[in-house]
């Protein structure tokens, strides 16, 4: 059967970003949305990521989740190179850029939106949900789909608070 055309593009500045970006990926194919994971460094091949943005419109791409560590140029670069939704995920690729990824995701000037999930991969995890969002908009089975998740999480949280109530805290956290 032939791979369907990605509609989402996971990017990243380098393959040391991928394990926290998986979570991204991995939503994707729980919701199966077509999607293509790809290193596009924005210090080491601008040229290259610069293409993947101008042409993410017209090969299909409906949103871009970027994650990038250091100095973290890359979600915001690539918002300023497509109109598509760029959800931006920042990376600890050392204990002394801890913040400086995320800060400067959150930093964008007026005129060129990112929109920033945070850092880790919750915040990766969190985009591929954004970007099942955001494609829910014009997919309903999809939006299902998502509504379907949220009621499956709030139902793990009822079981669990009903284990809490009945067993108490040191049985609880024993089990
Ligand atoms: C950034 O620099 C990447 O996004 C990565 O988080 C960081 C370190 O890259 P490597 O030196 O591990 O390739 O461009």
């Amino acid at each position: 059967m032939a791979e369907r055309q990605p509609i989402v593009g996971v990017i990243m500045g380098s393959d040391s970003d991928l394990k926290v970006m998986k979570p991204a990926a991995d939503i994707l194919e729980e919701f199966g949305v077509p999607h293509e994971v790809r290193i596009k460094s924005a210090h080491r091949t601008p040229e290259r990521m610069a293409e993947y943005g101008r042409t993410a419109v017209s090969r299909g791409l409906r949103v871009i989740i970027a994650g990038a560590g250091g100095s973290a140029h890359l979600p915001g670069m690539i918002a300023s190179e497509t109109r598509l939704p760029v959800l931006g995920v920042a990376i600890e690729s050392s204990p002394d850029t801890t913040n400086a990824a995320l800060g400067s995701m959150i930093r964008m000037p007026k005129g060129i939106p990112l929109a920033t999930m945070g850092k880790g991969e919750a915040a990766a995890a969190n985009a591929g949900l954004e970007a099942v969002r955001i494609l829910a908009l014009s997919d309903d089975v999809l939006g299902r789909a998502y509504e379907e998740y949220v009621d499956s999480m709030a139902h793990e949280v009822i079981l669990k608070d009903a284990r809490l109530a009945a067993d108490g805290v040191a049985a609880y956290l024993q089990s």
